[in-house]
């Protein structure tokens, strides 16, 4: 037998019992006569002794183990001298008197603590070592609680979870498509899916009322913290609901989920519509967790001879409380700041609410007192507030400001992770216009209904027209998605229509979908939620990557197994791919 026991488990209550244990050493310890072994496994950690009195052979077998070296110790649970009370096993030791030697270890290439000497590369490459590190088990054992959490709270509504297929054909839906060439047909590709979305659809015509996965989807773009080229989702549809049911029933999983898993209770969720998130916020997934509202100040700033703010469409600004105090070097910070390109402000107008009452502004020049008394009330400021303003473009300016009222939120500490605020986002617009190719793109997809009232616009203002849509926001994440469906062929076929799709291209790609609303389909809608961002966030990070056991680098690869790599010419001949040469 390798072990009697976990490394986590014993305690005072087995004193005196005769135990095997097995797992990695995770630190030697040798103190005169004496050596420790601190023995681990995914459980904990138990701390193996050893003595010169007792064993001198074993107690030299023992100083001759190294990190991470895979043992077996058989021994008596002993009551230690030195008691560790920060460790569920610090009371006890083993009395080693059998010690096996399983599996040496080379010194692994960084140490494996909480805090590492591993530099993120390294790590990636040696991820089964980074694995064993405590975060990272945490992390894996939180996805593990939430994927079980998840499927409890939906199975017991009646959700079945069903299985769809990863070879399938294209849908557009945003990102661009991993493809996978066929050997059997020539010059043929399968395409790996974005997301379930036809097929749940199509389940729902099936007559499964509540579908559920929890499943992989392959995307091809630009990666960032929060995303990955194959992430997973859970994925949902229901049949015979309306907007007001999801919402309902995925509010509920929210706090089933924050509930079981976090130990915390929400209220209930509140709702924005894109506009007003857009307009407070600057951003259609808005941080809930702090105030700083945006004000728009074009009537109260505009005229008094500053062309900056004149000439623009927007001019904008949020109160930084308790800021006034600022000085010239953080205020000259803040304008680099927003002046960086990725957050693209033109600058940055502030106005003290000082101390002692008075008003103290950058453009004082064209400005008085009275005008600044103005401003601070339109902000609700109170002495010792920081006003800071931009004006340009609405929506760029929107972004700006949305990227330092994050900042400012980031550096007085007022993001907490342990904090939970989610937040729907309701009525996106359906369509989008693209400039460079000159033509309208789904918001969200394809599938997506607009409000039946808005039908009409789709002809002649299409911009206006709103999806029946929502997005669930968790501390300025977008964590879910979803939509009330097309379930006419009619209006699933305008819109192809509208998206730039000829009859022939709409049916040659989504025929299928459109041949299945001929047969009998439910009104319905879903949602999915990123599974990896769900989780992230759950453990009080942004980054999903170190919640996924095997996940890819920034630039998509997977540097411990080496991909993407080439394929043999052999391969090659057989998909009868030819690869271009310079
Ligand atoms: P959507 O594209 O919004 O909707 O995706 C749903 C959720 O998946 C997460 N997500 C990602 N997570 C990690 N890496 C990525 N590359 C990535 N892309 C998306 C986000 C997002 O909210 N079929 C629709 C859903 C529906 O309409 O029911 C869909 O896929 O958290």
């Amino acid at each position: 037998m390798h072990r009697t026991h976990t490394c986590g488990e014993l305690n005072i209550n087995n004193k005196g019992e005769k135990v095997t244990l097995a797992g990695w050493v995770q630190r030697v310890r040798n103190l005169g006569g004496m050596t420790f072994i601190d023995l681990r496994d995914r459980y904990g950690i138990t701390q193996l002794a050893f003595n010169e009195e007792w064993d001198a052979d074993l107690l030299a077998k023992a100083r001759k183990t190294g990190r991470e070296f895979v043992i077996k110790a058989e021994g008596e649970v002993i009551e230690r001298s030195n008691k560790n009370s920060n460790m569920p096993t610090g009371e006890i030791e083993i009395h080693t008197q059998v010690l096996t030697i399983l599996n040496a270890s080379q010194v692994p290439p960084f140490t494996i603590e909480d805090e590492t000497d591993g530099g993120e590369e390294l790590r990636m490459k040696y991820r089964y070592l980074d694995l064993r590190r405590n975060p990272l088990r945490d992390n894996m054992m939180l996805r593990h609680r939430v994927n079980i959490e998840t499927r409890n709270y939906l199975s017991s509504l009646g959700f079945l979870d069903i299985e769809t297929p990863f070879l399938i054909k294209s849908t557009p839906e945003g990102a661009r498509d991993f493809v996978v060439p066929s050997r059997m047909h020539e010059g043929q590709f399968y395409a790996l899916p974005q997301s379930p979305q036809t097929f749940k659809q199509l389940l729902m015509v099936s007559g499964f009322d509540k579908y559920f996965q929890i499943v992989k989807c392959f995307r091809d773009e630009d990666l960032r913290a929060d995303r990955q080229p194959e992430f997973t989702q859970i994925d949902c549809e229901m049949a015979f609901v309306e907007r007001e049911d999801i919402l309902q029933t995925f509010e509920g999983y929210l706090k089933h989920i924050l509930k079981t898993v976090k130990g915390v209770e929400v209220d209930s969720i509140p709702r924005i519509t894109y506009d007003e998130a857009m307009r407070l916020y600057g951003s259609d997934k808005p941080d809930i967790r702090f105030g700083m509202q945006f004000r728009e100040l074009n009537e109260l700033t505009q005229n008094k001879g500053f062309q900056v703010f004149d000439k623009a469409e927007l001019v904008v600004g949020i109160n930084a409380e308790g800021c006034a105090s600022y000085s010239r070097k953080q205020l000259d910070a803040l304008i680099d700041f927003v002046k960086r390109p990725q957050v693209g402000g033109g600058g940055l107008v502030w106005c003290k609410y000082n101390d002692d009452g008075t008003l103290k502004s950058s453009v004082d020049k064209f400005y008085g007192e009275e005008d600044l008394k103005e401003w601070a009330a339109a902000f609700e400021a109170k002495p010792g507030d920081l006003l800071l303003i931009m004006a340009g473009p609405t929506a760029k300016t929107r972004k700006a400001l949305n990227e330092l009222r994050l900042h400012l939120a980031e550096e007085a500490g007022l993001r907490k992770p342990e904090e939970f605020a989610p937040l729907w986002v309701l009525d996106f617009p359906l369509l989008e216009w693209d400039e460079d190719s000159e033509r309208w793109y789904a918001m969200h997809h394809p599938f997506t209904a607009p409000y039946p009232e808005d039908i009409p616009l789709l002809d002649t203002d299409p911009a206006q027209v709103r999806a029946n849509a929502y997005d669930l926001v968790l501390n300025g994440n977008e964590i879910g998605g979803g939509s009330i469906r097309i379930h006419d062929r009619g209006l699933q076929n305008k819109m192809f229509g509208i998206l730039g799709f000829s009859d022939e291209e709409a049916k040659k790609q989504f025929g299928f979908l459109m041949d299945a609303f001929e047969y009998g389909a439910p009104p319905h809608g879903g949602i999915a939620f990123g599974f990896d961002r769900l989780v992230a966030l759950l453990g009080g990070k942004e980054s999903i990557r170190d919640f996924m056991a095997f996940p890819k680098n920034n630039a998509g690869r997977d540097l411990m197994i080496d991909t993407p790599a080439t394929i043999s010419e052999e391969q090659l001949n057989e998909l009868r791919i030819r690869l271009m040469t310079e």
